[in-house]
């Protein structure tokens, strides 16, 4: 029987008795039914499973239960709502910047994480943050420029 490993997520505290090397998105999706974090590649290169924890853009495919113990995690579904959105959220909504839409999440919590650190990035620097998250669409242009609207505070591009 695996010990109670107590998560911080969205605010909520909740304590799962799992295998701590149980992958984060499973809990995150099959637990707590938040399905912003997308199942893409699942081995930490596409993106879609993207999370925050501690505020830091992290793969919640490939992080542990036991690692995000602890931390605080946030999921697309704690940033806004969609009466509310965060404005990283409105930016994306304005700059109509999905296509297929799977990568979004990915895209959306990068950007809020490239934002708290860099509350003004570049266009290079928006490029460099959003490199690894892959978009099958082609969606790129609509994206930057909704990442550009959010960091000058906007929704629209
Ligand atoms: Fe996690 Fe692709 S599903 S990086």
């Amino acid at each position: 029987m695996s010990a109670s490993i107590l998560l911080q997520v969205n605010g909520k505290a909740h304590a799962f008795a799992l295998p701590r090397e149980t992958p984060l998105i499973y809990v995150l999706r099959n637990d707590l039914e938040l399905n912003g974090p997308k199942f893409g590649c699942g081995l930490g290169e596409c993106g879609a499973c993207t999370v925050l924890l501690d505020g830091v853009a992290a793969r919640s495919c490939v992080t542990t239960l036991g690692t995000a113990e602890g931390r605080a995690v946030t999921t697309l579904e704690g940033l806004g709502t969609p009466d509310k959105p965060h404005k990283v959220q409105a930016a994306f909504i304005a700059a109509q910047a999905a296509q297929c839409g799977y990568c979004l999440n990915g895209m959306i919590m990068t950007t809020v994480a490239l934002l708290a650190r860099n509350p003004a990035p570049s266009e290079e620097e928006a490029r460099a943050a959003l490199r690894y998250n892959l978009c099958r669409c082609g969606t790129h242009v609509e994206i930057l420029r909704a990442v550009l609207a959010a960091a000058e505070g906007g929704t629209t591009p």
